[in-house]
């Protein structure tokens, strides 16, 4: 009687010790679920041998995969470098867990993952190794945030340099355009030249007057893009900067049968913003759309400049008829110096530096093109309310 007993209260021991277990286990296996389901790090679970017997939610995301498609794949083919990836576990196997800064995964549309890896082994009861977890921080934003900052960074380096060294140019530019005007006088003066040899080098000065004013031409937009000087804020009427704007270009346009079309908004359009650099920033484009029609060589070139209100300000749009850029341009036609016009027509400049400014004055510089019809540019500023 006694023993029936002891034996039912030692029962009743092992079944809330079990029960309590199975609580246990419910919340650990729970845990574990919520980590693959939520983690945004890539999470996966080997066998022994290296193949993949769980992908989490997170490792989907990453790399592109669905867990059906590389359960039962050695895990090392998701990497880009399959053998140092293979070395890595076989370096987890010898010392328990390791951990590597960077390693690469490629994505299931080819691109590369660049992660933070950390291994562990799983050890069963019997203290036997049987497979590998891995959690991987993918770190690509972080990686390109930082080659950003190195380019950022270089860039202003060469800014710094550029400036620098047109600073110095400057100075002796104006004094060969100095020497070349008087020499240019004294050739006209002399006397006892024979006219063919007072020509001769009457065309050799212009000739030292074009390039030198071609130098300062390019020494001055290097400094205008470089200057970090703020804006300056005035009210004036947008109209009528842009038809200042076509007047100053007017020689430009004199011996062109290009048309230049105001589509100006009914109302006046008064605005908050930097006149002198938005006059800048409307020269290069308006420069810009010349030359496009130009190249074009269509009998009936035609500009059109549109002004529309916006909720957040003005839209001044420049439309050319010109040939349109190229697709494979376009990737680099707000670079430094890039340029498809030959020597003399253009620097490189005109783009990059509107650009800077139109970011400056708060607003956005955008374009459309079609090959064959044209291109549109449109700067958006923004007006204090
Ligand atoms: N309206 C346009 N139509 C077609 N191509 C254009 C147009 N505007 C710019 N481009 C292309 O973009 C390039 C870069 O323009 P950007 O104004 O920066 O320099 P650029 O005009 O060549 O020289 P500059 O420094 O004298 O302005 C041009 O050389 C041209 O190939
Ligand atoms: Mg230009």
């Amino acid at each position: 009687m006694e023993s029936t007993k002891s034996l039912s209260s030692e029962l009743t021991k092992v079944t809330r010790e079990v029960a309590s277990y199975k609580i246990e286990l419910d919340q650990t296996r729970k845990y574990l679920h919520c980590v693959l389901q939520n983690s945004t790090d890539i999470i996966f679970m080997t066998e022994i041998t290296g193949l993949l017997v769980s992908f989490s939610k997170g490792a989907e995301k990453a790399l592109g995969y669905a867990m059906e498609e590389v359960i039962g794949r050695p895990v090392k083919d998701l990497s880009e470098d399959a053998e140092s990836f293979e070395a890595l576990m076989v370096k987890s196997r010898l010392k328990g867990n390791v951990s590597a800064p960077e390693i690469h995964f490629r994505h299931k549309d080819g691109t590369r993952v660049h992660c933070h890896i950390s291994l562990m082994e799983l050890i069963n009861r019997e203290d036997n190794r049987v497979g590998t977890i891995g959690v991987c921080q993918d770190i690509t934003r972080w990686k390109k945030l930082q080659e950003d900052l190195v380019q950022i960074d270089r860039l202003a380096e060469m800014g710094r340099i550029a400036s620098g060294v047109a600073h110095e140019i400057n100075n002796p530019l104006a004094i060969i355009n100095e020497a070349s005007g008087w020499a240019e006088e004294v050739i006209t003066d002399a006397k006892g030249l024979n006219p063919d040899d007072r020509e001769e080098l009457k065309e050799t000065v212009r000739k030292i007057n074009l390039q030198t004013r071609r130098c300062r031409n390019i020494t001055h937009k290097l400094l205008d893009f470089v200057r970090d000087s703020a804006p300056t804020r005035a009210e004036f009427d947008i109209h009528s900067l842009l038809k200042d704007t076509v007047d100053l270009l007017r020689p430009e346009l004199k011996h062109t049968a290009i048309e230049v079309e105001f589509a100006f908004s009914q109302e006046s359009l008064p605005i908050t913003s930097d006149p002198r650099l938005l006059e800048q920033v409307f020269v290069n484009l308006v420069t810009n759309a010349i030359h496009a029609v130009l190249e074009n060589g269509k009998g009936n070139g035609h500009i059109k400049i549109q002004t529309i209100r916006t909720d957040s300000g003005v839209d001044v749009s420049i439309e050319d008829n010109g040939g349109g850029i190229p697709e494979e341009a376009r990737a680099s036609i707000f670079t430094l110096f890039y340029t498809t016009k030959p020597p003399g027509k253009g620097t490189g400049l005109g783009l990059s530096i509107c650009r800077n400014i139109v970011k400056n004055l708060g607003g956005e510089l955008s374009y459309q093109s079609k090959i064959g019809a044209g291109t549109t540019f449109t700067i958006s500023i923004p007006t204090p309310k």
